[in-house]
């Protein structure tokens, strides 16, 4: 393989502005100066995992402007292959996001560039797409891409999607996860009208049912649960004083694939990449606050 990870995905501008609370409608607050960072949830991914020291590459689309340059600048400081990266048709995507004084966010994405990566664009990547060990996906991108994705993976290679923003998943892309990672939200809305129960374990249980070979399943300060055939083992999580959440999840994802990727069981991946989005919540922003393997371990 030429790459450990490739990651098929999004990559947004992220307009922050930092709040003491969220406006409810019709209301203004004052907030924070701006700031512009590179994110969106595939650029994250890619980053994050090549900041650990995985040999990465993305696919994306992103538009021929300013917002587009920042984020290939990104991906090339931390040692991403952005042959892949696509120019123009719309502009890049931008995500509005207010951070609260606990490191909450909420976010609103305009997909952009990210909603013109087409089946064809992962046709016309194959030999990408094949070259990868872990191919990881997320659905700021038309999900008919991500089927594609699905459907293009090389022999010995694993997929691992993580559903966010949330929609009912076809059953041939369920069935090439491995693994699924959700959080409680994402797990509801893939079960949609299929019976959930109230615990993580149960949640776990239902989504395997639906086709994955594994599940993760995270449950923020408490950590994680994973899931296959072979069982369930529950991950703790690192205690550290929230800044900024943003972009955690994604980091997240990345280190999991990454670890599977070299051979490591889901437990120890999980717990992991546990250890990596706990460092990334201590800083600002996204991309930009993504750890090293060192910083990890120093954790
Ligand atoms: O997961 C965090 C990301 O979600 C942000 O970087 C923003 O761009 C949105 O895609
Ligand atoms: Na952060």
């Amino acid at each position: 393989y030429d790459y450990d990870l490739l990651v098929v995905g999004s990559a947004n501008a992220d307009l922050v502005i930092g709040v003491q609370r969220r406006p409810g409608a019709g209301e203004t607050v004052l907030g924070t100066d701006l700031a512009v960072h590179p994110g969106g949830k595939g650029a994250n991914q890619a980053v994050a995992a090549a900041r650990l020291g995985a040999r990465t590459a993305l696919l994306a689309r992103v538009g021929d402007d300013d917002h587009g340059r920042l984020l290939l600048d990104s991906q090339r400081a931390a040692g991403v292959d952005t042959s892949g990266v696509l120019a123009g048709g719309a502009p890049t995507g931008v995500a509005l996001i207010t951070v609260d004084p606990s490191g909450d966010n909420s976010i609103v994405v305009s997909p952009g560039a990210n909603g013109r990566l087409t089946p064809e664009d992962v046709r016309a990547a194959r030999d990408l797409v094949r070259s990868a060990r872990v191919v990881s996906t997320q659905l700021e991108i038309p999900l008919e891409t991500v089927a594609e994705v699905a459907r293009n993976l090389g022999p010995g290679s694993r997929l691992v999607l993580n559903p966010s923003p949330p929609q009912p998943l076809p059953p041939e892309v369920l069935a090439a996860c491995d693994p699924l990672i959700v959080n409680e939200h994402e797990a509801r809305v893939i079960l949609g009208d299929r019976e959930a129960g109230e615990r993580p374990e149960d949640w776990a249980r239902a989504l395997l049912a639906t086709g994955p070979r594994s599940v993760v399943v995270t449950l923020g300060a408490e950590g994680a649960l994973v899931a296959s055939a072979a069982g369930e083992a529950r991950v703790p999580s690192v205690r550290v004083r929230a800044v900024d959440t943003t972009g955690a999840g994604d980091a997240f994802a990345a280190a999991l694939g990454w670890r599977l990727g070299t051979g490591a069981s889901l437990t120890e991946a999980a717990a992991y990449a546990a250890r990596v989005g706990a460092a990334a919540v201590t800083r600002p922003g996204a991309q930009v606050s993504y750890p090293t393997a060192a910083e990890v371990d120093a954790l």
